[in-house]
């Protein structure tokens, strides 16, 4: 693994934010630029980050493997799902949601599917606990999810279509701003 050129440089630009000896500071954005060029973080991608910024792998991968947002294995070319799993998510059908992920995508989490298109994983609350349950689907929340809504989901993704994202049926809780004027 290394950056691009223009990632190399967008990587040094980061590692003059910080006072000189501090340039490991600039580790999360760095792991970060890693997996967009990647897409996720291999063990040379954090090895490279690790000697750019002068820092023990140890260090770097202390960080990578703290953050669920880095992918430490292979994601989906089209998107990684992640469902929430915390307490109004689980609440209100985060299962059900998982079980969409098992049988459309593979049995267990962290790993591609036969397309190569799709990955998921179960994480921790994702800060949109009204609109449970909710999934991140690439960027985006995906809420007010069911399975029947998350199958035509990841059937959309999977014919190049970005469906909108936000609740699936409308609820109030997500709507834009605007809505409240
Ligand atoms: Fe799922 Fe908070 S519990 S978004």
């Amino acid at each position: 693994f290394e950056f691009t050129a223009a990632n190399l440089e967008w990587a040094r630009a980061q590692m003059t934010k910080y006072p000189e000896g501090r340039q490991q500071s600039a580790i999360i954005p760095v792991l970060w630029r890693a997996q967009e060029q990647e897409g996720w973080l291999s063990r040379p991608a954090i090895e490279y980050c690790a000697e750019l910024l002068g820092m023990p792998y140890i260090r770097a991968l202390e960080v990578a493997t703290f953050y669920f947002m880095f992918q430490l294995q292979p994601v989906g070319s089209v998107a990684n799902i992640q469902i929430c799993g915390t307490t109004s998510c689980m609440i209100c059908g985060a299962e059900d949601l998982i079980a969409v992920c098992k049988r459309k995508i593979a049995p267990t989490p962290h790993t591609v599917s036969a397309d190569g298109k799709f990955s998921w994983e179960e994480v921790e609350c994702l800060g949109a606990c009204a609109n449970a349950p909710m999934a991140q689907i690439g960027k985006d929340y995906y809420e007010d999810l069911t399975p029947e809504k998350l199958e035509e989901l990841i059937d959309a993704f999977s014919d190049g279509q970005v469906p909108v994202p936000g609740s699936q049926t409308g609820r109030f809780a997500s709507e834009p701003a605007s809505g409240l004027t």
